[in-house]
């Protein structure tokens, strides 16, 4: 089936109590191993790109990739920008067929962040295309996105009504408490979010999607077979399941999953070449690193997102 928004994906979410995994992706096997992991759990899926994916990945690859997985598949698949920091990047993925953009303008005031987030749903709505904007910044590191620790602020539920209504967007990114990359807690600190700004959030916009970012779990089986063939990771710390659980069965209808596909398929390059110091055929390691996201990706859908079977 042709590419699709995230309009009904969103609505079936909400009713039904789970979310839908928003993947990552950079190159040929982060698409495939995700898309085939979700295909075989009749598991609807977003697929989405960074500034710095299209950058390494460039448009056409991208999105002829991801149209061919809506060929190799039978489940629905919408294309995503993951925070597109100006209006230029997001009419630009729309223009080259994206159903779906973030329009991050979280760290900017309230004001200039509404202007924006409106500018870009107007565009977006003319052109069929659904918006996500984001409210409270998250901590973390990305290629165009960098927050220190005490720069990040939750959201504020007091203003979620007036953004809605003053934006027109079609979904919420909140911050309570997760953050970008591999190493969100220090050991010893305790990995709990703020469910309860979300339930205030859901209180004050009933039926309204909301996004989490900087949701991986940072699975220890991965950061331990990184580390036991070379790899430097310790005291990767993510977001326990359960709380992603909880917060997939209530308003949450997109989780944001980055780091955990990175770890997979690191860990599988380093086994690979600890086995085979011998291999240099792309295809060996790359295929091994592909089939540890896959694994990645079948976890999620069935312990954490609760999306099997809602294809
Ligand atoms: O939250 C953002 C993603 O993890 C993308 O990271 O900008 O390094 O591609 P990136
Ligand atoms: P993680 O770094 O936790 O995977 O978050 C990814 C993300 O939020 C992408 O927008
Ligand atoms: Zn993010």
């Amino acid at each position: 089936m042709p590419l699709v928004t995230t309009t009904d994906m969103f609505k079936k979410a909400y009713d039904g109590g789970y979310a839908v995994g928003a993947f990552n992706i950079n190159n040929m096997e982060f698409i495939q191993a995700i898309t085939e992991a979700c295909d075989e759990l009749k598991s609807p899926v977003i697929l989405q790109c960074s500034q710095g994916a299209i950058k390494y990945a460039q448009f056409p690859y991208l999105v002829n990739m991801v149209k061919a997985a809506t060929e190799a598949t039978s489940i629905p698949i919408a294309l995503h920008l993951d925070h597109g920091a100006s209006f230029e990047i997001c009419k630009e993925c729309i223009d080259n067929g994206f159903t779906s953009v973030m329009i991050d303008a979280s760290s900017k005031p309230y004001e200039e962040n509404i202007e924006l987030s409106k500018k870009v749903a107007d565009y977006a709505h003319s052109k069929g295309a659904v918006v996500e904007a984001e409210l409270g910044t998250l901590s973390g590191v990305e290629d165009d996105v960098n927050v220190a620790d005490d720069a990040a602020q939750y959201t504020n539920p007091d203003q979620v009504e007036d953004f809605m209504k003053r934006t027109g967007v079609d979904s919420l990114a909140i911050a309570i408490g997760t953050s970008h990359g591999a190493f969100k807690f220090k050991p010893g600190q305790d990995p709990k979010l703020r469910l309860d700004i979300l339930e205030e959030v859901v209180r004050r916009l009933p039926g309204f999607p909301i996004v989490l970012h900087g949701s991986s779990a940072v699975p220890q089986k991965f950061v331990g077979i990184i580390n036991e063939n070379g790899g430097a990771m310790k005291d990767a710390i993510g977001i326990p399941d359960e709380q992603l659980r909880a917060a997939a069965k209530s308003a949450v209808c997109k989780i944001n999953i980055d780091s955990d596909l990175r770890l997979g398929m690191t860990a599988g390059i380093r086994q690979h070449f600890a086995e085979h110091p011998e291999h240099f055929d792309p295809r060996q390691y790359l295929g091994d690193g592909r089939a540890y996201v896959k694994e990645i990706v079948h976890d999620k859908v069935i312990n954490v997102l609760g999306s099997d079977g809602k294809a």
